[in-house]
């Protein structure tokens, strides 16, 4: 068994004033681009292609949300017989999770190909720019889980803000609330350490204080900026210390229910934190991203219930309702699959470093908490 931790930083990370130059280096070979309808259309695409116009290009602009496998199937098709050298996965966590999909597909066809993989998020929400995670999911089975393997991380990160100035409020908002649960799970989480937890907090403070004005202003680059590198961060810790229950839940009941990720995640967190923190050593985690965010923390439960309420007071400045009835979930639905969401949570990868292991029993009565 292995005792020892590692930190593994893999990805060049690229950011600041002309980073897209970074593609002219792919310049004489042959580079798959996937990326979704949207982007295809938005002018976003149309630049990362002006940088790579000395390169073989072929475009594969099917991605859609949640990654179903049957797109990523598609995609891996399409570039089996293009042999790339790169794939550039352009878009949110959508586009990103199904290029490396398709790629570990089309490693799969000729193992002594290199193929470089190039991640340009155009949310600040996943950090899959630089995790080793992949979600996908199976809409005829109502299945969502993430794939989990070191050779899923980027090679490249090219972290340009002024691809995220498009996002919608309502965008800005939930991938924004996905950046602050991935960090505080990274915090809280079984194989957090200090390397992972120097990337969560800072990436807290960034998103707690940078979130609400990208939110009100999708034009402040200040804080675009800002939240592009928050969410990078919490890739870095979260892909080094683990996730925890709340995002294996969100995979269940995403799947099954066919919920938006980050503003899931979001009327999760409360609810989680409070459960989490009934044990001492995640409460005082808890505590201390509240002093990190500038909150009162007079004691332990002081800092989780001053943590809690932050987070419910930024769900309603977003409009992230708090049930699951809120959602426009059919709760007979929702009554009918709950033993079978729940043991979907607890066999999901993500909820194996949460500090506290859920029963089936509770995790029931957790659910039966949220739906309103
Ligand atoms: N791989 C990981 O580490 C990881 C972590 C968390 C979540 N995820 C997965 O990522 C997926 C969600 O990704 P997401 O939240 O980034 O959303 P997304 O990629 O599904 O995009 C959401 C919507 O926003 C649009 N969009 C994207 N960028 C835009 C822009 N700049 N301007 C305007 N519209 C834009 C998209 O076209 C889409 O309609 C889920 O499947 C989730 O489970 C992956
Ligand atoms: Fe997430």
């Amino acid at each position: 068994m292995t005792r020892y931790t590692s930190f593994h930083p893999k990805t060049e990370i690229v950011f600041g004033p002309g980073l897209l130059d970074r593609l002219e280096a792919f310049g004489g070979q042959r580079v798959g681009i996937v990326t979704d309808s949207f982007l295809a259309g938005s002018g976003a695409l149309q630049r990362v292609m002006h940088h790579l116009r000395d390169a073989e290009v072929q475009v594969f602009e099917d991605a859609a949300p949640e990654s179903p496998l049957e797109v990523v199937q598609r995609g891996a098709r399409m570039f089996e017989n293009f042999k790339p050298d790169a794939i550039v996965a352009l878009g949110g966590g959508s586009p990103i999770d199904a290029a490396k999909a398709i790629l570990a597909i089309v490693r799969g066809f000729d193992s002594d190909h290199r193929i470089q993989l190039v991640a340009i998020p155009t949310t600040s929400g996943t950090g899959s720019e630089v995790t080793a995670y992949a979600v996908v999911s199976d809409p005829a089975k109502g299945l969502k889980f993430p794939l989990v393997s070191q050779e899923l991380v980027p090679d490249i990160a090219l972290l340009d803000p002024e691809l995220v100035r498009t996002a919608p409020a309502r965008v800005t908002a939930d991938t924004g609330m996905d950046v602050i649960t991935h960090a505080i799970e990274a915090v809280v989480s079984t194989g957090a350490n200090n390397f992972s937890d120097a990337c969560a907090e800072k990436a807290l403070e960034l998103a707690f204080g940078y979130l609400p004005r990208a939110y009100e202003d999708g034009d402040d680059m200040e804080a675009r900026d800002a939240m592009h590198q928050a969410s990078c961060l919490a890739g870095i810790a979260f892909t080094n210390a683990g996730l925890g229950l709340n995002h294996g839940l969100a995979h269940a009941l995403g799947g099954r229910l066919h919920l938006v990720h980050g503003r899931l995640n979001a009327l999760l967190l409360p609810v989680l934190i409070a459960w989490n923190a009934e044990a001492p050593k995640t409460a005082r985690r808890y505590a201390r991203i509240s002093r990190r965010i500038g909150l009162d923390v007079p004691s332990p439960r002081a800092g989780v219930r001053a943590l809690t309420r932050e987070i419910e007071a930024l769900n309603k400045r977003f409009g992230i309702p708090s049930t699951l009835k809120g959602m426009g979930v059919d709760l007979n639905e929702f009554c009918r699959i709950r033993s079978e969401i729940a043991a979907a949570a607890l066999a999901d990868a993500c909820t194996a470093s949460n500090p506290r292991t859920p029963t089936q029993a509770e995790l029931d009565s957790l659910l039966a908490s949220l739906a309103g």
